[in-house]
């Protein structure tokens, strides 16, 4: 830490504890900070009512005044003051209390004279890059339909709630974890934050961790050291280290190794990042962590697959989407969305769109979406290919649902046991299975004409016959040919 650089930011420390208060002042004070301390809780109170300062040490258990009242007075002074509050309890529920009130950060007591000087040191990083981000925000403001990018449509109460929610929180630096059924918006609502954060003039960096395999998602994260394993012939900076600055996206969570989620653990404690195969700190990152997954975050901590330290760090607030079965409101105003931007996407310039009767958005609302917006978009999207300029669009003209279909289609995906089957087994009754959902799916949008469907699916009719006498999907009031 530059001593010069740090003589710009003002330290208050409030801890009735002289040995803690007068430790943290001298050691401080060598850093170059301008530093203030208080050992009574009611003169603290006097004191930040009138000043400001750029970081708050404040002890939780303060007497006669609480360090949580303190917090609250400082943020009421000036929000962009970091609050950390040191805990002598290390209750996770007391830590986050204070996280939720909005202290930035917390430091559990005892802590050591490094543990302390890499927080703040964090803190100062965070400090200096909101300076620069403030120079740079008007012309990101004034870049036009600048969050129009991140489309985030809907009407009922808990979509709202949710949105309200995510534009409180972009303005910190808290961390997010978002839950709800595979396509909900999980996506959508991250990114959201992050356009709406200070953090917004660069990119979010994202990385799913269902998809790729222990050893190559820690690779991702944390980097790794020439030579660490093979192949790895030079040095690698991971994600965390891309993301210093901005937004890290960590999709599907629950998805990541115990051991990973350790390491990422100590990353979210002290901002040190480490990679593969090193023995020093390789990097200090200054990241905020946004999450999601379709498991229960608490479901998952009980079956083991998710630390619950972790889930407590990225999981200072919460956002849950409700399943769109749960907010049939959202759908008209979705459906003709997805309609207007699929018929601009096919650039009919000039061709009058075509547009739901009110039948067809009644159909649509009673369905029952068990693939959420993501099925409503590729059913809106099937259908609006499909149909002629200006034409209406009847519920006769929507394609069935997935659980409207025949067969064993029900709300999961797969044919009971075939995990469990033998390889080969398995693949086939899932290829079958497939090729069932697909053709009665199919003959339905083509309104039973075989041609047609031929057409759209692009094989020959023969194949298709030959698929449907397989799957005994021929006979049954299949009068069109
Ligand atoms: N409220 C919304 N307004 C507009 N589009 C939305 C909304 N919610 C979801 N979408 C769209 O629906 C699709 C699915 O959303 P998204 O990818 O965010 O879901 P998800 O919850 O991350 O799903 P998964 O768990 O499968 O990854 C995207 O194309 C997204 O643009
Ligand atoms: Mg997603």
């Amino acid at each position: 830490m530059s001593t010069a650089v740090n003589a710009a930011y003002s330290v208050l420390i409030i801890d009735d504890d002289r040995t803690i208060r007068e430790g943290c002042r001298s050691l401080l004070e060598t850093d170059g900070f301008r530093v203030s301390v208080q050992g009574r809780g009611d003169e603290a109170l006097e004191l930040v009512k009138r000043k400001s300062f750029d970081i708050v040490l404040i002890d939780q258990h303060m007497t006669p005044v609480h360090g949580l009242e303190l917090l609250k007075a400082c943020l009421m002074t000036n929000r962009e003051t970091l609050a950390i509050v040191m805990t002598g309890n290390p209750s996770v529920a007391a830590s986050l209390e204070a996280l939720r009130l909005g202290a930035w950060d917390y430091l559990p007591k005892p802590f050591s004279a490094s543990h302390l000087e890499v927080m703040i040191g964090r803190a100062v990083h965070v400090l200096s890059s909101a300076k620069s981000a403030d120079v740079e925000e008007p012309s990101v403001e004034n870049s036009g339909g600048h969050s129009d990018r991140v489309t985030l449509l809907g009407v009922s109460p808990a979509l709202r709630q949710a949105v309200d929610l995510a534009r409180k929180v972009a303005a910190t630096d808290a961390s997010v974890m978002i839950t709800g059924e595979s396509g909900t918006g999980k996506e959508v609502i991250a990114q959201f934050i992050h356009r709406h954060s200070r953090r917004s003039s660069s990119a979010l960096v994202a990385i799913n961790c269902a998809a790729l395999p222990e050893s190559l998602l820690e690779s991702e994260l944390f980097g790794h050291r020439r030579g660490a394993f093979t192949g790895a012939d030079r040095d690698k900076p991971g994600l965390l280290e891309t993301a210093n600055g901005s937004t890290l996206f960590l999709d599907e969570l629950t998805e990541m190794s115990m051991q990973t989620q350790a390491k990422l653990l100590r990353v979210l404690q002290d901002g040190v990042v480490r990679r593969v195969g090193s023995e020093r700190e390789d990097a200090r990152v200054d990241v905020r962590f946004i999450s999601a997954t379709n498991r229960d975050p608490r479901d998952a901590v009980s079956q083991g697959r998710l630390r619950a330290d972790l889930m407590y760090r990225l999981r200072v607030v919460p956002i849950h989407l409700p399943p769109l079965r749960h907010r049939p409101e959202d759908i008209p105003l979705l459906a003709n969305h997805f309609l207007a931007q699929t018929w601009k996407r096919h650039r009919r310039a000039g061709e009058d769109a075509p547009f739901f009767t009110p039948e067809a958005v009644a159909e649509l609302e009673r369905r029952h979406w068990p693939g959420n917006v993501r099925e409503l978009q590729n059913v809106v999207e099937h259908t609006v290919v499909l149909s002629a300029p200006g034409a209406q669009i009847t519920p006769d003209d929507i394609p069935p649902a997935d659980d409207a279909l025949p067969g064993e289609v029900g709300g999961d995906m797969l044919p009971s046991g075939v995990m469990s089957a033998p390889y080969h087994v398995a693949k086939e009754q899932l290829l079958a299975h497939f090729d069932r959902m697909y053709i009665a799916s199919l003959l339905t949008r083509a309104g039973r004409n075989v041609s047609k469907a031929a057409r759209i699916a692009g094989v020959d009719r023969t194949t298709l016959y030959r698929l449907m006498e397989r799957y005994d999907l021929r006979r049954d009031n299949d009068g069109t040919e």
